[in-house]
């Protein structure tokens, strides 16, 4: 497990959008994993600005994103489909064709989990996995407690996440207690892990990720068993770090 201590978010945005770059121009087709939440808003960013300046092209690339609420559709304002389409997809040089978001939407949601497996595989596994990490240790939508071999599944979200993203939603909005997400098996299969993580509220998890056992208890510390991965993350986040 690398890890890069940065002294500010701005700082962990660029270092880890210099990854993403570098990768895209060393390999056009590369298979994105790709996260939602506050933490990559900013990487996106530059990966925009990267695309506009002509230093990249998404245009052979393919991305797969970790997680979907289940119930809404990919036009629902809350999705995470559309989180990506504003916040990258209409933005660069995708083939939209070639974003895959878990359907929310799926009439079939036990086969559409099997379905997006099925993609992954089809695409050649995923190149580099970004990740953002929950208070409770959370990666992807895999809750504390989830198995450490799991694959794309629903989840039910606990009342930490459901707690930590009501910051997203209005005060009378439906806000879906249930998700499909890639299982930490799934993530692990990327052969790259980029996780990203800034502020104090970050730290504990960030401590119980490097320092802790390796238990389900803190899903991110699974990331001690992958053979590459780098967390970037701030100098709040690393606080307690000993
Ligand atoms: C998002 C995801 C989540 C977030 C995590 C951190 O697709 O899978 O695990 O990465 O909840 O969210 P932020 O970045 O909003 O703190």
């Amino acid at each position: 497990m690398q890890i890069v201590i940065l002294k500010d978010s701005a700082a962990v945005a660029a270092y880890g959008a210099n990854i993403f770059i570098k990768q895209l121009q060393k390999r056009s087709h590369s298979v994105l994993g790709l996260a939602t939440g506050s933490t990559p808003v900013s990487l996106y960013q530059q990966l925009i600005e990267a695309t506009k300046a002509g230093n990249i092209s998404f245009s052979n690339a393919t991305t797969f994103n970790l997680d979907e609420y289940l119930g809404l559709a990919g036009t629902h304002p809350q999705s995470y489909r559309y989180f990506m389409k504003q916040q990258l997809f209409d933005h660069i040089d995708i083939d939209q064709t070639n974003t895959h978001v878990p359907p929310g939407d799926a009439a079939n949601p036990i086969a559409a989990c099997q379905g997006y497996e099925q993609q992954i595989e089809a695409a050649g596994g995923i190149d580099i996995q970004l990740l953002g990490i929950g208070r409770n240790g959370h990666i992807g939508f895999n809750e504390p407690s989830s198995g450490l071999m799991s694959r794309t599944r629903v989840k039910t979200l606990t009342k930490a996440t459901i707690d930590d993203n009501a910051r997203f939603f209005e005060a009378d909005e439906y806000q879906p207690h249930l998700s499909i997400t890639m299982g930490i098996g799934t993530i692990m299969d990327a052969k790259k892990v980029v996780l990203l993580a800034t502020g104090a509220n970050k730290a504990e998890a960030i401590k119980a990720t490097v320092e802790g056992p390796l238990t389900a208890a803190c899903p991110a510390s699974a990331l001690q068993m992958h053979k590459d991965v780098v967390l970037v993350i701030d100098e709040a986040a690393a606080a307690s770090l000993s």
